[in-house]
């Protein structure tokens, strides 16, 4: 018998690790979502009354309401918590298929993009990992796992020439740098703090809405396939689900993977 939480829950990979997760009736599974009504209705509609999930409210910019569901999490699991999914994320609409040339133009449109993707995607996940540690020193399996990015491969955007998306992609490189800090602090206690990247997964993240959004997007998967020749499209979201849930299971402290992307 497992607890987990996961951001993100309403769609997405992270509504596919709480199906694939909540299928199993030992699990006990603890969704974020930032709209608590419509997700309850969803997993409603679509999973079926499943008495192992609790879908809680929390907005990853808000600190107070991630304490909030760190608080109704210790009253579900009893005070322990084998592991948090920090999977919700976001790049800024502003940014999506523009480069750091074309974002960097208008300082008020990047300070404003740099300030939404590093809220979500950083500074929201350093609050929830400490603030529901001291449950996860509690839980048996101990693991904390931020779904990250290739994007933050800077080996990667070098070669490769990735340009869009900037401060997505620095978001996810500075939280690739606190989850290594979580690591260096917590693996003595027997924690996993680990980024994962879960492939490209078809979801509205990768949905583009104009013919020029398409064109770069294009441009952008030519350029990954020289990385990988083998690449055909993005992978589904169940299948996505799936993968991420093996890494995660097979990662430990004891195998080096503390703090590695
Ligand atoms: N899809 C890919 O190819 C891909 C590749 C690499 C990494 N990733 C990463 O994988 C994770 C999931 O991505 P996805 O493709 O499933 O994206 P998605 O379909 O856009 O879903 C994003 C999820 O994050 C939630 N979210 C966004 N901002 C939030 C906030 N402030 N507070 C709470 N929840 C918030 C969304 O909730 P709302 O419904 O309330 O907006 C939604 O549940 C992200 O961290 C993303 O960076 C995805």
């Amino acid at each position: 018998m497992a607890t987990y939480l996961i951001t993100g829950v309403s769609r997405g990979i992270g509504y596919g690790l709480l199906s694939n997760l909540s299928s199993n009736p030992d699990n006990t599974v603890i969704g974020l979502a930032r709209n608590q009504v419509a997700t309850k209705e969803k997993v409603a509609r679509e999973l079926g009354a499943r008495s192992n999930v609790h879908i809680l409210q929390a907005d990853m910019s808000d600190y107070n309401s991630i304490l909030r569901a760190a608080q109704e999490t210790e009253k579900i699991t009893g005070g322990r918590l084998d592991y948090i999914i920090a999977n919700a994320g976001v790049a800024s609409p502003a940014e999506g298929f523009a480069n750091i040339g074309e974002l960097a133009k208008d300082p008020k449109v990047f300070n404003e993009a740099f300030a939404y993707t590093m809220s979500t995607n950083v500074i929201g996940n350093v609050y929830l990992f400490t603030s529901l540690m001291p449950l996860v020193l509690k839980g048996k399996a101990k693991k904390i796992i931020a779904i990250s990015s290739a994007s933050a491969d800077i080996e990667l955007q070098r070669k490769y020439d990735l340009e869009l998306s900037p401060t997505y992609s620095a978001s996810k490189a500075a939280l690739n740098a606190i989850v290594a800090k979580f690591s260096a602090q917590y693996a003595k206690d027997g924690v996993l703090a680990m980024s994962i990247c879960p492939g490209m997964v078809a979801t509205q993240a990768l949905e583009c809405e104009t013919d020029e959004q398409r064109q770069k997007f294009e441009g952008f998967l030519q350029n990954l396939k020289r990385y990988a020749p083998h690449f055909t499209g993005p992978k589904t979201i169940e299948s996505a689900a799936k993968d991420l849930l093996a890494v995660i299971e097979k990662s430990s402290v004891e195998n080096g993977d503390g703090g590695s992307l």
